[in-house]
């Protein structure tokens, strides 16, 4: 992809450096454009050297006197991060008295914004109303985060991590699954005993987790719902954290009529305790609990939503194929995506996944052993667009 990466003059452009290394790392070509205040926090040689072309900065350059159009023609997506208060006031009023506020006029593209400044600047109405006026127009403006800013201030002004500003900016141009909504379930349910304990499993929500990002890069519209993992959640989805089997199910339930698909990467706990212990319980001697089965989240959504497609995950161990198939009748699923454990590996925890795809329709499908990233690549393109390779 190419890419404008604009920079203006705020503190947090220091965590810039990085985002283009992984950028061009990722094969995309990345053209910086600079405000003069940016080049007093980071400098020019270190982007020139990391993008591995000409970082530009002034207006009238001899070495490109229509940087700013060209620049423009030449992107897939221009990215403004950090985007400060007057940067994006410029933006707003559609000011071009430097470089980046030209080339941000001249450019027709996706356009992705990050924010980033003192939380008054930031809550002040007029910089809102700047930002309703970019997003009125097609911008993608994306809030910036909560914590401790440069400035002492603590409150919402921070730049995102470099985690989320890629996840963004590597979204295909193309989205070639626009208008398709998912929700993806990820990590475990926990089911609680006694007010410090609780019963769950393995399960550490990395493939679920890279099954949504895979997703809304391709741009579909996500939403994960999300037990205990052992990740955070990409910021840039939308999420909801849930806890039991039973709290994973009502919050499906409420959000299912807004979406078409559902791939239920988690693992929730099969059982819960009859009896919650209000007190934490001793340790003495045995200890014997009495368990009752969860329900069966697909199963009961296949009930109340017999039209929406539903994708189950199976992990298991010997005879896993007659089993996995099994369930994908007994639950009413379109798919059921089957990962093995072996005396040699362990899906749950690892970076690597093998699994086989078998669809209600009788295909069956087996990847090799992979990194979890690609194997969401692979299912997802499986899955949803058509392919067999
Ligand atoms: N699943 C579900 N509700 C549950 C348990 C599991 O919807 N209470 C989903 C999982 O998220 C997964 C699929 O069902 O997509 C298969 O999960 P698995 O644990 O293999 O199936 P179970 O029905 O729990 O069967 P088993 O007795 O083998 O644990």
């Amino acid at each position: 992809m190419r890419i404008v990466f604009g920079i203006s003059g705020g503190i947090a452009a220091y965590k810039i450096p990085q985002v283009i290394r992984r950028l061009v790392q990722r094969g995309h070509e990345v053209e910086v454009v600079m405000t003069q205040a940016a080049t007093q926090i980071v400098s020019p040689f270190l982007l020139q050297t990391l993008s591995k072309k000409p970082v530009w900065v002034k207006d009238f350059d001899v070495r490109r006197p229509l940087a700013h159009i060209e620049l423009g023609d030449w992107c897939d997506v221009m990215v403004v991060a950090p985007a400060t208060a007057n940067t994006v006031a410029k933006f707003a009023g559609g000011l071009a008295d430097n470089l980046l506020t030209a080339t941000f006029l001249a450019c027709d593209k996706r356009k992705v914004i990050f924010p980033a400044m003192n939380v008054k600047m930031y809550e002040n109405p007029l910089t809102r109303r700047n930002i309703e006026i970019l997003r009125s127009v097609g911008c993608e403006v994306y809030e910036p985060e909560v914590g401790e800013l440069a400035c002492g201030y603590k409150g919402r002004g921070r730049l995102p991590d470099e985690e989320v500003i890629l996840g963004v900016v590597d979204r295909d141009p193309l989205k070639p699954l626009e208008g398709l909504r998912v929700v993806v379930t990820t990590g475990a349910t926990i089911e609680p005993v006694d007010p410090v304990r609780y019963l769950s499993n393995f399960s550490s929500g990395k493939m679920g987790i890279a099954l949504a990002k895979r997703l809304y890069a391709l741009g579909a519209e996500v939403l994960l719902v999300a037990g205990k993992t052992d990740m955070p959640l990409p910021a840039y989805i939308p999420s909801q954290q849930v806890r039991t089997t039973e709290d994973m199910l009502l919050t499906l339930q409420q959000v299912m009529a807004r979406y078409d698909v559902l791939l239920m990467a988690a693992a929730p706990a099969d059982f819960r305790v009859s009896r919650l212990s209000e007190e934490k319980i001793k340790r003495s001697g045995t200890l014997s609990l009495d368990l009752v089965a969860n329900p069966d989240i697909l199963a009961t959504l296949h009930q109340n939503y017999p039209t929406k497609r539903l994708i189950g995950f199976s992990l298991e161990m010997k005879g896993g194929e007659a089993y996995a198939k099994e369930k994908m009748v007994k639950k009413g699923l379109d798919a059921i995506v089957l990962n093995m454990v072996s005396p040699d590996f362990h899906p749950m925890g690892s970076d690597e996944n093998e699994v086989t795809i078998y669809t209600a329709s009788g295909e069956e499908w087996r990847l090799a052993r992979l990194p979890k990233h690609l194997v969401a690549e692979k299912v997802i393109a499986y899955l949803f667009l058509g392919e067999r390779e």
